[in-house]
């Protein structure tokens, strides 16, 4: 692995890799009033995730997320050789990520999944809507390949041309080599204008990883969802609609209305997981195949 490079203060700015998460809910309100007040209540649980740490997480992403480190990360990562798991291991070895600033034990990666996919349940959506809530962030486990927090998480961008002044804190891109680079830094970059999303390379993470894992399984609404849901300069900024083609904005309706979902379901009383194992298992069975490869 390459992350040797990196200092710890490097690998993990954040305390929690949910402070990300936090941090979007902040630019992201909920337009829902009572559910706002609800995030509020649960805000107050937390020791007040320091700002400074979500910007220094920003600020070593946008720095280090070049074309170049897209391109290794896609040779090391998308061969599937670390690791196979039957589907529940995977769901438990996701939950040894655990953050020690977190005050609310109970409040693990596999609460927020099942939130997510009980709050689409609810709503009546289809049986693979669901199933993808409950794996949209399983390739969170790049961390524990000790990859750094920013090569995780974080809101997703095109890499290969200009950045977009619409994605969050726009200035730390200065930093980065691609801004500088004359093959990178124009509007199209490395593309052709409106050449799909399909053929553009995004920042690397959890998404682009279990898009690539799962590709295979699910249908493609399902697979727009998990690969661009933290492309946020898209699905809530439109800032890349001269890379998107037709099919994209017709699959981004889907990116669109998981967004919600993931971001407001927070819910006070935590799913009861015991209870609802045997549905989610039927369901897995259904589309996915007994083991992941990682
Ligand atoms: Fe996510
Ligand atoms: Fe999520």
């Amino acid at each position: 692995m390459s992350t040797t490079s990196y200092s710890n203060a490097e690998i993990a700015p954040l305390a929690s890799l949910d402070d990300w998460e936090d941090d979007l809910l902040k630019r992201y309100p909920d337009p829902d009033s009572i559910a706002q007040a609800k995030a509020k209540e649960e805000f107050r649980n937390y020791d007040q995730p320091g700002r400074d740490t979500v910007t220094e997480f920003y600020r070593l992403n946008h720095k280090y997320q070049t074309y170049d480190f897209v391109m290794e990360k896609e040779r090391e990562f998308l061969k599937f050789d670390k690791k196979e798991m039957p589907v529940w291991d995977a769901f438990q070895f996701l939950n040894t990520l655990v953050d020690d600033s977190d005050p609310d034990i109970e409040l693990d990666q596999l609460q927020h999944l099942l939130q997510t996919s009980e709050a689409i349940r609810a709503d009546g959506h289809p049986d693979w809507f669901v199933l993808t809530g409950l794996l949209h962030d399983m390739g969170k486990v790049l961390c524990l390949f000790g990859e750094p927090q920013w090569a995780v998480v974080g809101d997703t961008f095109p890499v290969g041309c200009k950045h977009s002044d619409k994605i969050v804190y726009p200035e730390f891109f200065d930093a980065n080599p691609d801004s500088k680079d004359e093959r990178y830094n124009t509007q199209y970059g490395v593309y052709e204008p409106n050449c799909g999303l399909r053929n553009v390379h995004m920042s690397w993470g959890h998404d682009e990883y279990l898009y690539q894992m799962v590709k295979d399984y699910l249908p493609e609404s399902a697979l727009y969802m998990i690969r661009y849901h933290s492309f946020y300069a898209q699905h809530r900024e439109q800032a890349y609609n001269h890379l998107m083609d037709a099919h994209d904005h017709e699959y981004f309706k889907w990116v669109k209305l998981f967004n919600p979902y993931d971001l407001y379901s927070k819910a006070p009383t935590p799913p009861n997981w015991k209870e609802l194992r045997p549905y989610y298992e039927d369901l897995a069975a259904k589309y996915l195949p007994t083991t992941l490869k990682f």
